[in-house]
């Protein structure tokens, strides 16, 4: 086939993220640009950058331009975790950036990255050697930055420095984040850098099919409160297909519960995924559909999606968030 030189510069964009010029003859259809949101930077809590601000239950008080910068975490509410190791709180400059910046200092994470709290140490370890390998990449239909920098972390950060991250998460426990809202119609939504807040101009639009996530409180998400949580719509019905899912399966794809324990907070074989991020864990689906997060650790779930519809990847993803950590 010819290789325009639109598909070049798509290749020289998508270059982090390999490209195919030539897609397999059975590809499954592409992941919804609306999995990913993303928008120019949005000043969500502006203000003095030297005015030192609070969140709700705690005492203490973090100045403004403290949020910005990659090699630093504001935390909150230090008693409500260990001591954190340095790669999470400062990360080694110039390309590891502080684990806890972006998975807040407890690992209860955001929803455009991950939730790392109570992650097997094993699982850590090995998801990060597939993103440096460039096994596990995302399926956005659009260059994914943050992904991106989470594969040049992955593949620049020392074996000792993961091995004292992916213990310190491992031991960490995660709180609720999520609530999960069945709806037709949701509020009306704007994007607000890399994910959904509420339109302060009100109104609703039709969910039509998607799962969004939305953060309840975009001020205390831009502040990095480790406690806010993040309102997840679905389509109705979708928890009642996400537990037939979960617990029986299908005739196509096993069901969850086999490989990721009966309540989902994880087995021998899958890591938990109660009551994480749900536009996390449908990204995950997506990129196992796409074959973008492939390789040998990949294997069980690319067959797994193999045998699921698109509207099940939601309901699953639906389900799982809404299930105590
Ligand atoms: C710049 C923000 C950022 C920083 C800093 C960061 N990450 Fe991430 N991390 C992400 C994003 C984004 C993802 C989701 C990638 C995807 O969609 O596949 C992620 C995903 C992960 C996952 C996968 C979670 C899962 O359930 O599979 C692990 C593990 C992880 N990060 C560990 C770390 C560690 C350890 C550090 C510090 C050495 C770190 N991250 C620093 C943004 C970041
Ligand atoms: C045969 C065993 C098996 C079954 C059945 C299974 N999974 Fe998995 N799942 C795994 C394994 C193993 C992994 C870890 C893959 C890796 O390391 O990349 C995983 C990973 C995942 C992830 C990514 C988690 C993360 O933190 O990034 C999601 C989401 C997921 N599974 C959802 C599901 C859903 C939903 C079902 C049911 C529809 C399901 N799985 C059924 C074995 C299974």
């Amino acid at each position: 086939m010819s290789v325009t030189r639109g598909t070049i510069a798509l290749c020289l964009a998508l270059a982090a993220a390999g490209c195919r010029t030539a897609p397999p003859a059975a590809a499954p259809a592409a992941a919804p640009a609306w999995a990913y949101p993303r928008s120019a930077p949005v000043a969500a809590d502006p203000g003095d950058p030297d005015e030192a601000v609070g969140v709700p239950g705690s005492p203490v008080r973090i100045a403004r331009r403290d949020f910005e910068g990659w090699f630093t975490a504001p935390d909150w509410f230090p008693a409500a975790h260990a001591p954190p190791p340095a790669v999470v709180t400062r990360g080694v400059p110039p390309d590891v950036y502080a684990c806890g910046y972006c998975h807040t200092p407890g690992g209860q994470g955001r929803p455009e990255n991950a939730a790392l709290a109570g992650l097997p140490a094993t699982y850590i370890r090995s998801t990060l050697a597939d993103m440096a390998s460039g096994e596990r990449r995302s399926a956005a239909p659009q260059p994914d930055v943050p992904a991106a920098r989470m594969a040049r972390i992955a593949a620049h950060a020392s074996a000792a420095d993961i091995d004292a991250a992916a213990e310190y998460f491992a031991h960490e426990r995660l709180g609720t984040r999520v609530v999960v809202h069945e709806a037709a119609r949701v509020p009306r939504l704007r994007v607000y850098a890399m994910l959904y807040g509420y339109d302060p101009a009100g109104g609703d639009e039709p969910l039509d099919g998607r799962l969004l996530e939305v953060a309840s409180d975009i001020v205390r998400h831009e502040r990095h409160d480790e406690r806010v949580l993040y309102d997840l719509y679905v389509p109705p019905g979708s928890l009642a297909r996400g537990a037939t899912l979960v617990r029986d399966g299908t005739v196509r794809a096993p069901a969850c519960a086999t490989c990721h324990g009966a309540d989902l907070r994880g087995a021998a074989v899958g890591p938990p995924l109660a009551g994480r991020f749900g536009s996390y864990l449908l990204r995950q689906l997506l990129a196992f559909r796409a074959g973008t997060r492939a390789g040998g650790h990949a294997a069980p779930m690319q067959a797994v999606v193999a045998g699921l519809s698109f509207e099940d990847l939601v309901a699953a993803s639906a389900y799982a968030a809404s299930l105590p950590p």
